[in-house]
């Protein structure tokens, strides 16, 4: 698909992108906007590189992934200026100027050092805003103007609603992505350590970790249990459980993927993970648009707490579970979060353009999403149910740890947990499973 795809939806994102920052610029009192890539940094008393991660501001714009220093110039009514940075040197290789389709509709001028920039910009508008790190860049427009709250707010609410270039961008990054996750599975279903599990997906996803959205989480058995785990241990697990949380990156566009394999050793365990997954599925076919995503989340917590119940792990009913707060010992983080250029991407709390906050509900304060669903979102969809040592202290010193059926709990403590993880789009009357319909057609 893809090339093509990306290619033929472009011109009518760039149109978007731009009418979405006309209506923010004249909001916000505007007469146009600079934005920055950012800077190559070195890192602290070394003469090392950190890792380069573009602004995905200007990421929106064109896919200058790998481009310290570049920036674009926009001013409502003109075609935009893009301004990339080529330095002359035989150290690094240049970064490569953008061709044709993502230079058409915008200006290119090319300079060989980040202080020639300010020049190649030429005269600029009056009220300018800027949107970048660079202290080169920001110098051009007063402090109060150097990344205002008011119009980030604005382009943030509007990055949840994503055009078919971005949604094929994440179909990519989605199909990769699977490619690793199947050679994953198949590692560790060989026996593969958390380290040659991670050379397996970054082989098969034809990913280095500089393309990637987020570090790879691998977690096998305990490990399992630590939500964001960034380990690669090189022995052989001794626990037949693996957790793997790893997305791959496309022109900037996330995906977030988590997968949980159990060897057969393991059938409890399989059990349950099986359950999680149909309760996960059953999430999912509720997406749709006018859904508010914290009312998901509690149904979420309905999902689990039926299944601590069915799966004999605590007593009562999954309704008394749910109203004395079990469900939250072992399921600890929000059900997903808005996905794009970043993977937890913005604006996930926000009422309006204008940047009030949507109230979160008493139960769940720290939820990354809280508005109604429409169409066009793209999202996560991610319940979990783990065993973490700190957590489960906690609940043996709380009124509720009375009814934890403990020696079932402590017998599946060293497979450390589950997380299923899939990349929704919301459509027009429900919603596209990418990931799943990602698995259904790469081949094994
Ligand atoms: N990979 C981080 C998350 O799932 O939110
Ligand atoms: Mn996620
Ligand atoms: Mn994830």
């Amino acid at each position: 698909m893809t090339q093509a795809s990306l290619i033929n939806h472009y011109p009518a994102h760039l149109a978007t992108v731009q009418e979405r920052y006309d209506a923010a610029l004249a909001a916000t009192g505007y007469d146009a906007v600079l934005i920055g890539a950012g800077i190559a940094r070195l890192q602290f008393m070394d003469d090392q590189q950190a890792p380069f991660r573009a602004n995905p501001q200007l990421l929106q714009w064109l896919p200058l992934t790998a481009h310290p220093d570049a920036c674009l110039l926009y001013q409502p009514g003109r075609q935009p200026l893009a301004v990339v940075v080529r330095p002359a040197t035989y150290w690094e290789e240049p970064p490569a100027a953008p061709g044709a389709p993502w230079a058409d509709g915008i200006e290119l001028r090319i300079v060989a050092q980040s202080k020639a920039v300010p020049a190649a910009l030429g005269t600029l508008p009056q009220r300018l805003a800027v949107l970048a790190p660079e202290p080169h860049l920001q110098d051009l427009a007063p402090a109060e103007h150097r990344n205002p709250r008011a119009l980030i707010e604005h382009l943030n609410y509007q990055r949840a609603w994503k055009t078919d270039y971005e949604v094929s961008c994440q179909r990519e990054a989605t199909t990769q992505a699977v490619k690793g996750h199947r050679a994953a599975a198949l590692a560790h279903a060989e026996g593969a350590s958390e380290f040659e599990i991670l050379l397996a997906f970054q082989q098969a996803s034809g990913q280095a970790a500089a393309d990637m959205p987020y570090p790879p989480i691998i977690g096998a058995g305990r490990h399992a249990a630590t939500l964001h785990y960034q380990h690669y241990r090189q022995t052989s697990p001794s626990a037949g459980s693996l957790l793997i949380d790893a997305g791959c990156g496309c022109q900037g566009y996330a995906s977030d993927i988590t997968r949980t394999h159990v060897r057969e050793e393991h059938p409890a365990f399989a059990e349950l993970r099986d359950d999680l997954d149909q309760s996960q599925q059953q999430l999912c076919a509720r997406v749709r648009p006018g859904v508010p995503f914290a009312e998901l989340h509690h149904a979420a917590h309905g999902e689990i707490a039926a299944l601590l119940v069915a799966h004999k792990l605590v007593e009562g009913t999954a309704e008394s579970a749910l109203e004395r707060g079990l469900s939250r010992f072992f399921f600890p983080h929000g059900l997903g979060h808005l996905l794009g250029l970043q993977v937890h991407d913005v604006g996930g709390r926000q009422a309006d353009p204008d940047g009030s906050d949507l109230p979160a509900p008493t139960r769940y304060p720290h939820l990354r999403l809280l508005r109604t669903l429409e169409a066009g979102f793209s999202l996560t969809i991610e319940p979990g149910l783990y065993f973490i040592e700190s957590l489960l202290q906690e609940l043996r010193a709380d009124p509720a740890g009375a009814e934890v059926n403990w020696d079932r709990v402590e017998a599946l403590l060293p497979l450390g947990g589950i997380r299923i993880e899939d990349n929704l789009l919301v459509t027009a009357d429900g919603a596209e499973n990418l990931t799943r319909d990602a698995f259904a057609t790469v081949p094994h």
